[in-house]
């Protein structure tokens, strides 16, 4: 699929993630398949526990155990798979083609190291050679990417607040010009206008760079607001992808549809809270279609039958069988 005209960047297929717990296996990314544009912002929306942080610790090969990844591949335009590379090119392809600003990014910074110095050091450690006052330049150019002023370099991070914490973050996700942004919910922890400012910066920053962006997040709001496209997970599986429009006033998949549905404003605050039903368990999961058993249009054979995730309308997957069955299935 090559929708807005876009040059792929990395191609996700048939990622598999697995916990092995006491009680069996949990298939936490599940068959996943997706493609992502060059200089693209990409949203990544699904209740707790759906696997999206687990799609994402895949691609920098961050899964612990008792989690591992097992099967699929990552591959950039160049034909480098990030599931295939040895652990040392992985480090180097970290931060150099992939960054992350990870869940709660905030708390990740050493407290006792001045900004400016772990900025140094995030690019010492990636070979980056200069002197004293290169280094300097750089810190204070990247903090002005992310809206920060040079001071900010001489502060330790008790000294700063929440958002700016999280700007130093993203600065540092950005200090060696990767390909590729994973934003594992970048604002949750912070108030609303915090938020909104965050994500102008991204979203500026993205332009800036080109560099595509996979945004995880719960407020759909934002979402709207940040995202070209979006990919909707429900248990370890994407189960829909479109363009923002398109899932918002279009959507295809039941599980898509009740999801819109059920935000009360997603102009304003589009808080995503999940639809109701009993939540799905990956280690007893059901047969068929895993949406099955809260799915208001699910037919006998849905029990049965894995959908798969395919074309339903242009530039729009979906995996349900109810497009599989009839192309012209209700659309809302
Ligand atoms: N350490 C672990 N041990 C066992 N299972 C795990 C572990 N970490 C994750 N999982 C499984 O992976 C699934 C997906 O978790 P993940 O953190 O990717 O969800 P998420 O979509 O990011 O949720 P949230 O919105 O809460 O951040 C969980 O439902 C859980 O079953
Ligand atoms: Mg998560």
């Amino acid at each position: 699929m090559s929708d807005n005209g876009k040059e792929a960047l990395l191609d996700i297929r048939g990622m598999e993630v697995h916990f092995e717990t006491r009680r069996g296996i949990a298939r936490a990314v599940n068959e996943v398949d997706l493609t992502l544009y060059k200089g693209e912002r990409f949203g990544l929306v699904g209740e707790s526990g759906s696997g999206k942080t687990t799609l994402i610790l895949a691609l920098l090969r961050m899964i612990k155990t008792p989690g591992f990844i097992a099967g699929g591949s990552a591959t950039f335009d160049d034909g480098t798979d990030l599931i295939q590379l040895s652990q040392a090119d992985v480090r180097q392809a970290r931060l150099a083609r992939v960054a992350m600003v990870p869940q709660g990014a905030m708390n990740s910074l050493n407290p006792v190291m001045r900004i400016g110095d772990q900025l140094i050091l995030t690019m010492r450690e990636h070979g980056i050679e200069g002197e004293r006052e290169q280094w300097l330049k750089r810190v204070e150019e990247l903090l002005d990417k992310v809206g920060l002023k040079p001071e900010a370099a001489r502060l330790y991070p008790h000294e700063l607040s929440g958002g700016m914490k999280q700007r130093v973050c993203i600065a540092q996700a950005i200090s060696l010009n990767p390909q590729l942004i994973l934003a594992d919910e970048p604002t949750s922890a912070l108030d609303v206008v915090v938020q909104r400012q965050i994500m102008q910066t991204l979203r500026q920053l993205q332009h800036e760079l080109g560099a595509t962006v996979l945004l995880v997040g719960h407020d759909m709001g934002l979402m709207a607001q940040f995202a070209e496209r979006v990919g909707i997970m429900y248990g370890g599986k994407l189960v829909e992808v479109g363009t923002v429009h398109d899932i918002f006033h279009n959507p295809q998949h039941p599980y898509t549809q009740l999801l819109i549905s059920s935000i009360p404003s997603f102009e304003t605050k589009g808080e995503f809270k999940g639809i109701p039903g009993v939540a799905l368990s990956l280690l007893d999961p059901p047969s068929g279609c895993l949406f099955h058993p809260r799915c208001p249009q699910a037919t006998e054979r849905c029990k049965a039958e894995e959908p798969r995730l395919a074309e339903v309308a242009p530039n729009q997957l979906a995996s349900c069988l109810l497009h599989e069955e009839d192309e012209h299935a209700p659309a809302s």
